[in-house]
């Protein structure tokens, strides 16, 4: 989201080379959506440097969505913003990923957000095709809550729900939804895990720099960096989530890598929710 036309827009040469980094330091999975950079855009780039080295390919996992549509010029349908569940949307989508990304298969394929009209046999339908086509191997939803990941399971097993968690954000820790992928068996995917970036600017907020600084404290304790301990805070969750990096410095994914197995204590653990919530536990 962050390589493309939304964020420092690489050029592929320098894409290629954050790749082969990324791969090098043991991150093997890409995560796009149709939407980043604009309609296919940023997968059209990745695709590029795909297309120039096809071994690449095999090295690399890749996360796409659909489901959200954005209106691309003044002129173009759509003319607004608004969600497509629709089989036939989920279709065609995933065919221009495919045709985008230059790839044959997509490894993982998200809903991207609740859609108030979606219906779960529909998706279900599409899911069907694409896999008995090869052309996605598994499937997943983002942003679903509770009771929309229970609807769409009854009728696909879907196997991940990308979630916004980080401690500037832990909601989804409270209002059921990690709860229900556990219930169920779904992988977490953290998006945003650093709070997206928020913590650059921490000195203008007093919510942000009161968890900067508890983080600052127990990276002292662990001879870590305070960005890593804000990861090892999601990555201490029982439900074994996986954190969605957005940088675009290649030291800094090797840093966010070096966490390891490194996790909080109890005390250090709720120590950054307080900080988060401004209160105690009840
Ligand atoms: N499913 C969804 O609805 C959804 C929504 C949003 C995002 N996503 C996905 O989640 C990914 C991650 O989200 P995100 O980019 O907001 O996550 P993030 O990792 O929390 O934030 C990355 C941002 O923080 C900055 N940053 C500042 N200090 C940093 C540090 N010490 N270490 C690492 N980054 C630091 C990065 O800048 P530099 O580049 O300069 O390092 C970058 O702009 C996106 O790229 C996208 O693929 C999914």
């Amino acid at each position: 989201m962050r390589w493309g036309q939304w964020g420092v827009r690489m050029d592929s040469d320098r894409l290629r080379t954050m790749i082969e980094e990324c791969l090098e330091s043991g991150i093997d999975t890409f995560d796009h959506a149709d939407i980043y950079g604009g309609p296919h855009a940023t997968e059209s780039d990745f695709g590029r440097v795909l297309g120039a080295d096809p071994a690449l390919r095999s090295r690399m996992k890749i996360i796409t969505k659909c489901g959200i549509l954005l209106p691309d010029k003044p002129s173009s349908a759509p003319r607004i913003k608004h969600y497509d569940t629709s089989a036939r949307y989920i279709l065609t989508s995933a065919e221009q990923s495919l045709s985008s990304l230059k790839t044959d298969h997509i490894d993982l394929f998200l809903i991207h957000r609740p859609d108030p009209l979606m219906q779960p046999e529909e998706m279900a339908e599409a899911f069907f095709r694409l896999k008995r086509d090869g052309k996605v191997l598994h499937f997943g939803v983002s942003n679903f809550k509770a009771s929309q990941l229970r609807m769409i399971h009854r009728h696909w097993p879907v196997e991940v729900n990308q979630l916004q968690v980080s401690v500037e954000h832990p909601h989804a820790l409270f209002d059921g939804s990690v709860d229900a992928c556990m219930e169920l068996g779904v992988r977490v995917q953290a998006w945003s895990p650093l709070g997206a970036g928020s913590m650059d600017g921490a000195a203008e907020d007093e919510r942000l720099r009161k968890i900067h600084a508890v983080a600052e404290i127990i990276a002292q304790r662990h001879g870590l960096e305070a960005s890593q301990v804000l990861l090892a805070w999601v990555l201490t969750h029982p439900a074994k989530i996986t954190p969605v990096l957005g940088t675009s410095r290649i030291e800094r994914m090797r840093t966010a890598v070096a966490v390891g197995m490194q996790r909080l204590d109890r005390e250090e653990w709720f120590m950054l929710l307080r900080a988060s919530t401004g209160r105690d536990v009840a």
